[in-house]
Formats: structure tokens, sequence, C-alpha cells
């Protein structure tokens, strides 16, 4: 990666692109065998079903701001930038560290970030390409040269470990991009982001906000947990990353053939199959870890970006279709020249 601080390769006319990326996944791995002992549930059903053998978790003194933070470090070394460097920080995240102030302040905390302005932004699962659209745009927009966007997730703090149709999926873990403009940065082509507000209750989290602060009567009900319609999301999931796919493809001029890497929202490997089949794209186009990581929402597509970019998935040159779906719902895809 190219280092973004000097003059070279920066010009008005060049575009805004990824410069560096990096991850973090926790230490602790909870296998499918792990899970038999707490639910009743098999490595059978697990596997057939999604996908998913392990998944990593945050240590209980880690915060999602934690995770953030250590990928962000890894990106920043990537880049070859200092923290000051930064003068944006977007978190994406569906487990803050507190309601307020923003995990993203917290992350500028911990890193140094004395000159960057911080938010969160909430779009579940879409997290991070909303994230990266917003980052982009606010570069083009000007006034901002050096952005830091993070999809992170601690998941295993609002999983109800009690139920079997939610707990097996998901995971922690974190990813980064830095952001900016040069002809050196891998170009981000063209996003489309959408929502249907009408469809929140088939995935959600119920309690501790406004519509039902936290009570003993939201914890006996157990609100405070992640609640999931699975059968219905994974029709909508499907569905509509194929839908963000084509329209992003169609509006960027960019037929399937010439994707070299599809980057999917890690949810579960049946998910990706029927998009796969759809899209007209060979499932070795994919670059998947979600048999190793699970679902981490925000934090998937940026993890899984990283990972390919470390082993060589990504070329100079390649163009690649980074797609995710969540709660909201919401979903979207983008399509960046590598
Ligand atoms: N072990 C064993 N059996 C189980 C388990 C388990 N862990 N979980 C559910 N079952 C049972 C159910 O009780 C049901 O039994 P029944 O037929 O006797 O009632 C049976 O398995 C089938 O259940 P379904 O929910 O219909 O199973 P399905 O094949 O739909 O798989 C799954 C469930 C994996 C959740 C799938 O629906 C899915 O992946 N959905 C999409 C998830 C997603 O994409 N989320 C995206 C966003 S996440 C976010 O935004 C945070």
């Amino acid at each position: 990666m190219s280092n973004c601080t000097g003059s070279d390769g920066v010009g008005p006319e060049a575009p805004v692109g990824i410069v560096a990326t990096g991850s973090y996944l926790p230490e602790k791995i909870l296998t499918n065998a792990d899970l038999v002992d707490m639910v009743d549930t098999s490595d059978e059903w697990i596997t057939t079903r999604t996908g998913i053998r392990e998944r990593h978790i945050a240590a209980a003194d880690q915060a999602t701001s934690d995770l953030a933070a250590r990928a962000a470090e890894r990106a920043l070394s990537q880049a070859g930038l200092t923290a000051v460097d930064l003068d944006l920080i977007i978190v994406a995240t569906i487990t803050p560290d507190m309601f307020f102030p923003s995990t993203a302040c917290f992350v500028q905390k911990h890193l140094g970030a004395s000159r960057a302005a911080c938010f969160d932004l909430q779009a579940a699962c879409s997290g991070f390409i909303f994230a990266l659209e917003t980052a982009r745009r606010m570069i083009e927009g000007g006034g901002f040269r050096n952005a830091l966007v993070i999809g992170a997730e601690k998941l295993s703090g609002i999983t109800d470990w009690t139920d079997r149709s939610t707990c097996v999926l998901f995971g922690d873990g974190a990813g980064a991009a830095i952001l900016t403009r040069s002809h050196d940065a891998h170009a981000i082509l063209k996003t489309v982001m959408a929502s249907d507000g009408n469809l929140s209750h088939l995935l959600n989290l119920p309690g501790g906000g406004s519509r039902n602060p936290t009570s003993e009567q939201t914890l006996h009900d157990r609100l405070h947990y992640l609640k999931m319609a699975g059968r219905e999301v994974f029709k909508y999931a499907v569905g509509s990353m194929l839908n963000a796919s084509n329209e992003a493809l169609k509006q960027s001029g960019v037929k399937i053939d010439d994707i070299a890497c599809i980057i999917p929202h890690q949810a579960n490997l049946r998910i990706v199959q029927a998009i796969g089949q759809r899209l007209g794209a060979p499932v070795e186009k994919y670059y998947l870890n979600l048999d190793r990581c699970g679902n981490m929402s925000a934090a998937s597509v940026p993890v899984a970006l990283d990972e390919a970019a470390a082993a060589g998935r990504l070329k100079r040159g390649d163009l690649v279709l980074l797609m995710a779906f969540g709660g909201g719902f919401t979903w979207g895809a983008s399509i960046i020249k590598w």
C-alpha cells in the first residue's frame, strides 16, 4: 500500500478510495462443539444450515472500541499514517460501547486522533458499506482528507445464549479502512444503498431504547437481546443483496464477469450460494470467512476485505464487489477498483 501523506499522485482529479485496511479478531474461539454444550443443537445442523464452524468472542473487558482500535492501528500502520493525520473517524456498529458518546470518540481517544471529527453510523450489517460511502462523499465534498472507516461489533454482548436459533450465528471482530483522495487509492466506483423500515420487526433489539426503556420487565422478557425471524430475513437478504449488486453493476457499467472478487456480508453460506447462482458468478469468486468468524454484522465485510487483500486475492486493477444486508432492513453494494 502506498503512503497517502505525500503529494505524489494527489490532485483534484484523483479519485477517493481505500489506501489501507486492517482487522482484528479476539483471541477466544467458540466452536460448534462448544455450543452443543450450551444449547440443544449440533455441529451438523449449524454447519449445513449456515456454513459456520467457529466464531471469535471478545473478552469480558473488551468493548467494541477496543476491537475497533486494534483494527485501526493495523490500517494506519499499513497506510504509513499516524493518528493525527486523520480528520474523520466513522464507526459502523450496532454494539456501541455506550449509547453515547459515540464509539468513534472512544476510538479517537484510544488512538490519539486529536484532529478527527468522530461519529457512529448505524445500519446494522450494511453499516460498513454505508459508512464507506459517507466518508467518500465527505472527502469529495471537501474539508476532509484522511478518513478512518471501521465496522466493529461485540455481538456476543447482545446474543441470547439460551436461544439456539440465533446464538449459533454471531461472532465478534473489527475491520478498518483508510480513505483518501489519491491516484494510488483503490477507487470506490459506485455504491448503492437502500432501506425498508417497514420490515424492522423481523430483526431488532427491542429493549433498552426509548420505545422500551430498560426495566425489570424488559430484562425478564429478554428484550435486551437480538431477535431475528431467520427464515423471513433469509428471503429478503438474498433478494436485496442481489438487487443492490445488479444496480451497482448497471450504474457503473461493469459486467459481473469483469468482477474479480466478491466480498459479501458473511451471514450464511446458503445465502451466498443462492445469490451466486442468480448473479451468475462462480463460487470461487467469493471471499468467505464465515466458517471461521460467523456473522459479525458491520465487521463482516471489512474483516473479509482485509483478509482477502492480505491473502493476495485482490490484485491492482481488479474490480471488487462488496454487498451487505442487515436489520432495518438496510442493504447495499459497492464496486471498488483495487
Ligand atoms: N440447532 C438445531 N435446530 C435448530 C437450531 C439450532 N441451532 N436453530 C433452529 N433450529 C430448528 C428450529 O427450531 C426449526 O425446528 P422446527 O422445524 O421443529 O420448528 C428448524 O431448526 C428450522 O428452523 P429455521 O429457522 O426454519 O431454519 P433455517 O433453515 O431458516 O435456518 C437461519 C435458520 C440459519 C437463521 C437462517 O434462516 C438464516 O441464515 N437467516 C438469515 C440470517 C441473516 O442473513 N441475517 C442478516 C443480518 S444479521 C444482522 O443484521 C445483525
